[in-house]
C-alpha cells in the first residue's frame, strides 16, 4: 500500500528550553493510504499532539511531515483533512442537516449539491430521520455521528480522530466503532485514531501503533491480522485474544506492571 502520510524524526517541544516540556521524541511513522490506523498510548505520551501536527494545527519542533508529499498546512487548504475529537462541538442551533451542511457553506458549494451530499451523508450515518432534528434532541452517539458525518462533508482523504468514543458508554462504543468501520469501508477515507482502549483499537484497526510514555516514541507497531469484515465472531478467534495480550504487553499492562491505560 502506498504511505499517505510521512512522519519522520518529528519532536515537539512545548515553552521554552529548560521549562519546556518535551512532549514527543524522534517519532517516525508511514501511514498507508486508506488504512485504518490506531494511536494507543498512556495518558500525556503525546498522541493528540502528533495528531494535531499531522492536522497542521500544530508545527513540529523538529522532523517533517509530509501529506502525499506536501506539507500538512497545503493538505489542509486543499480540504484533505477532516477532524474529530472527544466532543462533537455541533452547533446548538443549526439542526442535524445543517450542521453537516456547515463545512460546504464555507467552501461556496451551490445549494442543490449541498443538499446531495448532506442527504447522503445522513444515509452514510444512517441518520436521515433525524435531519431536521437540533443536537439537543439526539443521544450523545447520536451526536458523535454527526461529528463524523460532518466531518466528512468534504470527501477528506484523511480522518484524524482523537479519542471520539471516550466520553461514550460502552454499548454506544462499540456500535459507533462498528458503524465507523462501515463509513470505512464505503468512504475508503484514511483514518488516524487515537484511543485509549485496547479492545477498540484492536477491533477496529489495520495496525495499531504502540506509544511509550512522555516523551512519546513509538514503541511498537502491532499488525492487526484479523480477518475483515470484523464481526462479533471476531473476538471468538484465538488470534484476537493474542493480539489483546501483545498491546497489552508492550504498553505493560500484563503481569503486575504498572497500569497506563
Ligand atoms: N499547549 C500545551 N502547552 C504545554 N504543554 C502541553 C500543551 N499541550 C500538551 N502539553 C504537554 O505535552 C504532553 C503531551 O500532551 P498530549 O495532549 O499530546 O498527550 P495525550 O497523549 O493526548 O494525552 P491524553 O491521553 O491524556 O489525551 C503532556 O505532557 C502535556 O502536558
Ligand atoms: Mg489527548
Amino acid at each position: 500500500m502506498d504511505t499517505l502520510i510521512k512522519i519522520e524524526s518529528v519532536s515537539k517541544r512545548y515553552g521554552h528550553n529548560h521549562d519546556g516540556v518535551l512532549a514527543l521524541r524522534d517519532v517516525s511513522l508511514d501511514i498507508r493510504a486508506g488504512e485504518f490506523l490506531s494511536i494507543i498510548g498512556p495518558s500525556g505520551c503525546g498522541k493528540s499532539t502528533l495528531l494535531k501536527m499531522i492536522g497542521d494545527l500544530l508545527a513540529p519542533s523538529s522532523g517533517r511531515i509530509l501529506v502525499n508529499g506536501k506539507t500538512p498546512a497545503d493538505a489542509r487548504r486543499a480540504r484533505e483533512y477532516g477532524i474529530v475529537f472527544q466532543s462533537p462541538t455541533l452547533m446548538e442551533w443549526r439542526t442535524v442537516a445543517r450542521n453537516i451542511e456547515l463545512p460546504l457553506e464555507i467552501v461556496g458549494m451551490p445549494r442543490e449539491e449541498r443538499h446531495a451530499r448532506v442527504h447522503a451523508l445522513l444515509d452514510l450515518i444512517r441518520l436521515c430521520d433525524f435531519a431536521t432534528r437540533y443536537p439537543a434532541e439526539l443521544s450523545a452517539g447520536m451526536q458523535m455521528q454527526v461529528a463524523i458525518a460532518r466531518a466528512l462533508a468534504n470527501q477528506p482523504r484523511i480522518l484524524l480522530m482523537d479519542e471520539p468514543f471516550g466520553a461514550l458508554d460502552e454499548i454506544t462504543r462499540e456500535r459507533l466503532g462498528r458503524e465507523l468501520l462501515d463509513v470505512w469501508t464505503r468512504t475508503r477515507v484514511t483514518i488516524v485514531f487515537v484511543t485509549h482502549s485496547v479492545p477498540e483499537a484492536v477491533r477496529l484497526s489495520d495496525r495499531v501503533a504502540v506509544m511509550s510514555s512522555r516523551p512519546g516514541q513509538i514503541k511498537r507497531i502491532v499488525e492487526i491480522d484479523l480477518p475483515r469484515p470484523r464481526t462479533a465472531a471476531t473476538r471468538d478467534l484465538p488470534r484476537y485474544w493474542e493480539l489483546l495480550r501483545e498491546v497489552r504487553d508492550v504498553l505493560g499492562l500484563n503481569e503486575g506492571q504498572d497500569g497506563v491505560c
